[in-house]
């Protein structure tokens, strides 16, 4: 079957993040994760149909979900992982700061930046304090730097925080780093979080996903790794994440963080994410091509300032030859809604997310060509 990811969809009146955010004007959202694809038939019906039914009361996780999860998994990547190694959670962030707060209270967290901002609100949101180490750029790649990482490494240190696929410079993680990171946790006796949760939107023909825990067993006693179908099948408003604890000491540790602050996910989440990973069609290739399309078509208005990217629908654009005062205020003058580096730990560039249909980012490209122009 083909997907028509051209469609533009009137998001209008459904209270969308993304769109309230510039409700009123005519600025374009490139800004927030999510996409203006619509979620594919084989996730709605089954949605549809427990609609069907007049209550929606609190509601067990099905094992069918753990189970489509398993063998998600095991098609994917080739990982058997049992039952009991997964604890599912309303979302990766909440899992993010439940490993965090694994910690003791003067423990502290190594997180390489640039990076997803919410890395950067831990600090604040557990007390545990954070050491940011900057990303090395070589060649054109963003890589962790892991030299600057062991200077940064004192005892206190005790957890290393990292997405991979990498958001915002798209980064994923080839096995040799991987490893290279493995032999640091090591010889340092840390912890690491791993969010995973762009596995599925690799764009470079050249590159698959490898689950750290998977892909350098060595490490996997050390390792929570997150994962969510939320970011691929464009469902992020129906939260459901899974974290992946080999270890049962370290499981004990991830668990009794939750408490009651951590609710599980609802109903509607759990069916959309069930139907999510047992999709085995061609939708995610058809996803892919789309968003690869769209990249090229960036590319060639943003040029050298775009980082080249593996992973992710999300570009990291160099902007601080602009000499800008005012970043969102430009961008929104020429009616772009982006998002600011400064949050996510490195000014001077914009995140610019590519998932639109043709006509609404051919739009926001021909703002972007003046937006971008040195007065
Ligand atoms: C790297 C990364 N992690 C986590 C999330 C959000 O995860 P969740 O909505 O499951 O908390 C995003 C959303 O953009 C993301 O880019």
């Amino acid at each position: 079957m083909a997907y028509d990811f051209d469609v533009v969809i009137d998001r209008r009146n459904t209270n969308a993040t993304k769109l309230q955010k510039y409700a009123g004007s005519d600025i374009l959202p490139f800004w927030i994760a999510d996409m203006d694809f619509a979620v594919p038939d084989f996730i709605l019906e089954p949605l549809r149909e427990r609609l069907d039914h007049p209550i929606i009361g609190y509601t067990k996780k099905p094992d069918s979900l753990t189970h489509a999860f398993q063998r998600w998994l095991a098609h994917h990547y080739g990982w058997q992982v049992p039952e009991d190694w997964i604890v599912w959670l309303p979302g990766v962030v909440p899992g993010l700061n439940m490993a965090v707060n694994m910690l003791g209270s003067d423990e502290q967290i190594l997180v390489p930046t640039p990076i997803y901002y919410p890395f950067l609100d831990l600090q604040e949101n557990t007390g545990r304090r954070q050491v940011a180490v900057p990303l090395a750029f070589n060649d054109g790649l963003w890589s962790m730097d892991l030299t600057a990482m062991a200077d940064a490494t004192t005892d206190r240190v005790k957890l290393v925080c990292i997405a991979n696929p990498q958001n915002p410079t798209g980064r994923c993680y080839s096995l040799a780093e991987l490893q290279a990171l493995g032999e640091f946790l090591e010889r340092h006796d840390l912890l690491l979080v791993s969010d995973e949760i762009h596995c599925q939107l690799i764009l470079d023909k050249d590159k698959h996903h490898l689950p750290i825990a998977h892909a350098v067993p060595e490490i996997a006693h050390r390792t929570v790794s997150l994962f969510a179908a939320t970011k691929t099948y464009n469902i992020p408003g129906l939260g459901c994440a899974a974290a992946v604890v080999p270890d049962p000491d370290l499981r004990a540790r991830f668990l009794a963080t939750r408490g009651d602050l951590v609710v599980g996910p609802g109903p509607l989440n759990y069916i959309a994410s069930e139907a999510a990973f047992n999709d085995r069609s061609d939708w995610v290739p058809q996803l892919q091509a789309t968003l690869r399309r769209n990249h090229d078509l960036l590319k060639a208005v943003a040029g050298e300032r775009m980082t080249r990217m593996e992973a992710t629908y999300l570009a990291w654009i160099r902007i601080d030859d602009l000499q800008l005062n005012d970043v969102d205020g430009h961008f929104e003058s020429h009616g772009l809604g982006l998002s600011n580096g400064a949050p996510f730990g490195h000014e001077g560039y914009v995140r610019f997310n590519f998932a639109s249909p043709k006509p609404v980012l051919e739009e926001g490209l021909q703002r972007l060509v003046h937006s971008l122009k040195r007065s």
